[in-house]
């Protein structure tokens, strides 16, 4: 199974009258905003929102991202494992950049189980498994196995992301839930 697939989804996951924050870029650093609650309603797409509400989704937050060019994240999963991070990305610019997932070859040990407070790893620390490059959303991405993004490109890269905690226990039931939307040749779910 992969750790992404590209869907057959909205086009557009935000709102037409939803302009991004006005910012000044600086060259090297990562732009982040959330919204969350009744501020949803203003940046989300309103088709995006009646989908969430119609299959009972728990579709509680939006979070922009934009990366500037050249650089690249640290490795890390998101949230604190509980409830699983899994999202709808949208990647509107900068669609040459790669998201990569990793494989951690350590293990933090506290108490006789794993500390999943330990979030983010080193080079050394992980090996790469996956990683998809040119794709502009909307992708399906399993945020609970240590990824990033390298935008090598010279873009600002702008990504729109859903996020709806606690509708799924795993990845797999996920995966199975968007299957109808993941119609892209080559994506094989389940295997
Ligand atoms: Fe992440």
């Amino acid at each position: 199974m992969k750790n992404y697939y590209q869907l057959n989804f909205l086009d557009k996951p935000l709102d037409e009258n939803y302009r991004w924050p006005d910012h000044e870029f600086s060259p090297r650093a990562w732009y982040y905003w959330q919204f969350y609650n009744e501020t949803l309603k203003e940046v989300i797409h309103p088709d995006l929102l009646a989908w969430s509400q119609q299959h009972d989704l728990n579709l509680n937050g939006v979070h922009l991202f934009c990366a500037p060019p050249r650089t690249r994240q640290g490795i890390h999963i998101d949230g604190n494992g509980e409830p699983p991070l899994f999202a709808i990305n949208w990647i509107l610019t900068a669609t040459q950049s790669s998201m990569t997932w990793h494989r951690s070859l350590i293990q933090k040990v506290t108490e006789g189980h794993i500390d999943h407070a330990y979030h983010s790893w080193q080079e050394h620390e992980c090996e790469e498994i996956e990683r998809f490059s040119n794709i502009s959303g909307p992708v399906l991405v399993n945020a609970q196995v240590p990824h990033r993004v390298i935008n090598d490109t010279d873009e600002w890269r702008y990504c729109v992301s859903v996020r709806f905690p606690g509708s799924f226990h795993t990845w797999e039931q996920c995966v199975e839930f968007f299957m109808p939307y993941i119609t892209v040749a080559g994506n094989t779910p389940l295997s």
